[in-house]
């Protein structure tokens, strides 16, 4: 590989085709994409990729049926506690972004204790999105701002945003063959390479991703200025 992304987003999508193709309640899906994620983890750790981000429960998805979104926080809540030993073992760091306070308060103390458990950790960082949206994160940083006054540059806003200790991602990666954003990282991806996959989440594995990671290689990031070449 030539050029690696420093930082890969990827916006999970398919869970619930992949169970509907199988005759499986969308649930399924979702524990399903839980290996998918444990997978797409150890691969871009492997690879050397320094930062991965993964759009795991947007704003929006709360308007889901009530079940589906308990289940969701089942899941969430049972795949956290068994997945950051593990992770803080191979010395991966975890963070999370979004607006935690809509969680239950079993769940705000979980991603604390992850965060606080791996923070000095100086392996991969995977920064998990729940309850994120990009227009959040913006309105969010709006309101940090507008409480401290001061100047308001591209600088500041950057700052004030869920992301700012990170870089901005270099490729995101869609699967399940939708081309959009979905209100993800909308500050962040002003210059991101953009890979649309037609792989349903729960299939996701080294290959989708080294074929995401070669279209990436093969790109000229120019950020409005001319090629190097
Ligand atoms: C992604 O899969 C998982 C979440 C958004 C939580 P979906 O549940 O959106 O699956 P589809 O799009 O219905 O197939
Ligand atoms: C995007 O998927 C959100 C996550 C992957 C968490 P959705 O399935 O919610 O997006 P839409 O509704 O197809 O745009
Ligand atoms: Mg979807």
């Amino acid at each position: 590989m030539t050029r690696l992304p420093t930082h890969i987003a990827l916006i999970m999508d398919g869970n619930g085709r992949w169970a509907k193709a199988r005759g499986l309640p969308r649930t399924a899906g979702h524990v399903e994409g839980i290996r998918a994620v444990r997978r797409a983890i150890e691969a871009a750790g492997k690879r050397g990729i320094q930062y991965i981000s993964l759009f795991a429960f947007s704003t929006e998805n709360w308007r889901r049926p009530e079940t589906e979104v308990r289940d969701l926080m089942g899941l969430l809540k049972r795949y956290i506690k068994s997945e950051a030993a593990e992770i803080h073992q191979q010395g991966g760091r975890i963070v999370f972004i979004g607006a935690r306070a809509r969680f239950e308060q079993s769940i705000q103390d979980l991603l604390r204790e992850t965060e606080a458990l791996t923070a000095n950790n100086t392996g991969i960082t995977i920064i998990v999105a729940l309850n994120y949206s990009g227009r959040a994160d913006i309105v969010h940083a709006c309101q940090e701002l507008a409480k401290k006054g001061g100047v308001i540059d591209d600088e500041a806003v950057k700052n004030a945003l869920w992301t700012a200790a990170y870089p901005d991602p270099d490729l995101i990666i869609r699967t399940s063959g939708e081309e959009r954003l979905s209100n993800f990282f909308l500050w962040q991806a002003a210059y991101s390479e953009l890979y649309f996959s037609d792989v349903l989440w729960p299939d996701f594995d080294g290959a989708a991703l080294d074929a995401a990671l070669e279209s990436y290689a093969a790109r000229d990031r120019r950020f409005g200025g001319v090629s190097a070449a």
